[in-house]
């Protein structure tokens, strides 16, 4: 088992080559959620952004603004080389941003909450980033999965390597956010589809696909933040 930060820097090189049915299904279940991109602003922040996925994403659908920030060097040097957000990662813990209060319409933290050791910093660090009235969407593995021996993994070389993280519950992240002023406007605890089989296919793991496609995989909780200012 190894840390979330040795982890990702190990993960980096092959975090975009290797097929991945958990973020093909957490972009088909985020897609139709996503408020409307305004014509004269929209910034959106994709905290814990690894290799910009969400970063990209965003931009591609219209958001006219955006920033990518991630503790990991590794992953945001895989990021740099995806024209159109090169300039616009941030080395950062997500527990401090470097980002100022009230300036984020959109923020989205995909895949990596289950890493964060202090959910309450977290959450208030969000609530001062995100506007009034903005939007938070947080993804990560569903916590039933662990129960069933899913396991955090990724392929090194010839290894696989397990990820320590933290096993938090949907409730526990919610009141965690909903303490901080957000509400949870709607919550998602997704399958895998027909829509992902390929994935598995080309993964070598089509045997597993049945069996997987019974359980819930992934959580998507939406969260709008309410009117209470802060500045701290
Ligand atoms: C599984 S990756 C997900 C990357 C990206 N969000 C995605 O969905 O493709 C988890 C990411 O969280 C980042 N991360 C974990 N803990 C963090 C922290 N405390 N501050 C900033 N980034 C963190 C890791 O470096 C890694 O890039």
């Amino acid at each position: 088992m190894i840390s979330a930060a040795t982890a990702h820097l190990l993960w980096a090189e092959t975090y975009d080559r290797d097929p991945n049915a958990l973020l093909a299904l957490e972009e088909r279940i985020i897609g139709p959620l996503l408020p409307p991109f305004e014509a004269n602003g929209m910034l959106a922040l994709d905290v814990a952004c690894g290799t910009g996925r969400w970063l990209l994403n965003l931009l591609h659908r219209g958001a006219r603004f955006g920033a990518g920030l991630d503790f990991s060097s590794k992953m945001l040097a895989q990021a740099q080389g995806k024209a159109g957000i090169e300039d616009k990662l941030i080395l950062a813990d997500c527990a401090a941003m470097p980002v100022a209060s009230h300036c984020s319409d959109l923020a989205v933290c995909s895949f990596a909450v289950g890493y964060i050791p202090d959910l309450s910093r977290f959450a208030a660090e969000l609530s001062r980033i995100v506007r009034c009235g903005g939007h938070l969407f947080v993804s990560d593995f569903h916590p039933l999965g662990h129960l069933h021996g899913w396991k955090r993994t990724f392929r090194h070389r010839e290894t696989v390597l397990e990820i320590s993280s933290f096993r938090y519950s949907i409730p526990e992240i919610c009141c965690a956010f909903e303490a901080e002023d957000f509400e949870l406007l709607n919550q998602v605890e997704a399958c895998f589809g027909e829509e992902e089989r390929h994935i598995f296919k080309e993964a070598g793991k089509g045997q597993e696909f049945e069996a997987m496609m019974r359980l819930p995989a992934i959580f998507v909780c939406h969260f709008r933040r309410g009117e209470t200012t802060r500045t701290t």
